[in-house]
């Protein structure tokens, strides 16, 4: 059984807790949603500081070049890389989720005009469906969303030649 006294023994050992204070969270928050909007952390804080009151206010467009904005997505992309085990030119950080799922999924629909199903499970992030609708609406060819229940639903639909995959 979980104890008070048991989480408190593990945060005492626990090797990351240090890291606690490269956070600024109101006091007493416990945070826990970080996949979504993480907390912002004192070097976001002077990083941003940094972009707005020197690199836009005092660079202007030549920030592009002169503070590397023009390199972020790859630079950025090449940090995420070996979180997620890939290679270093493999990653590129650009928009947002919403976004880069429309990106994909109409690339991969012109690439693929004759296939003619996208697949996704019912109870994702519901804006990922909203896109993937869209993007199939906007391919034109008749292509439709197909909603499944679970994964299990998966290998029966992807027997048939006509199928690409959403997150
Ligand atoms: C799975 C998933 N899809 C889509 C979104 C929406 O992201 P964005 O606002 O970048 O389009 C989020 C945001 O947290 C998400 O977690």
């Amino acid at each position: 059984m979980t104890s008070r006294k048991h989480a408190e023994r593990l945060d005492a050992a626990d090797p990351l807790a240090h890291k606690r204070n490269a956070f600024d969270l109101p006091k007493g928050v416990i945070y826990l949603d970080g996949n979504s909007l993480g907390p912002l952390t004192h070097a976001a804080r002077a990083a941003l500081a940094q972009t707005i009151d020197v690199e836009w206010a005092q660079g202007l467009i030549g920030s592009w070049n002169t503070a590397g904005w023009v390199d972020l997505p790859r630079r950025v992309g090449a940090r995420i890389a070996p979180l997620i085990g890939a290679g270093p030119d493999d990653v590129i950080c650009t928009d947002g989720t919403s976004l880069n799922l429309f990106k994909v999924l109409s690339m991969a629909l012109d690439l693929r005009p004759q296939r003619m199903r996208v697949i996704s499970e019912r109870h994702n992030f519901p804006t990922d469906l909203y896109v993937a609708e869209q993007a199939v609406q906007r391919a034109g060819h008749g292509q439709s969303l197909t909603r499944i229940d679970s994964p299990d639903e998966i290998d029966g639909l992807i027997v048939t030649a006509d199928v690409k995959m959403t997150p």
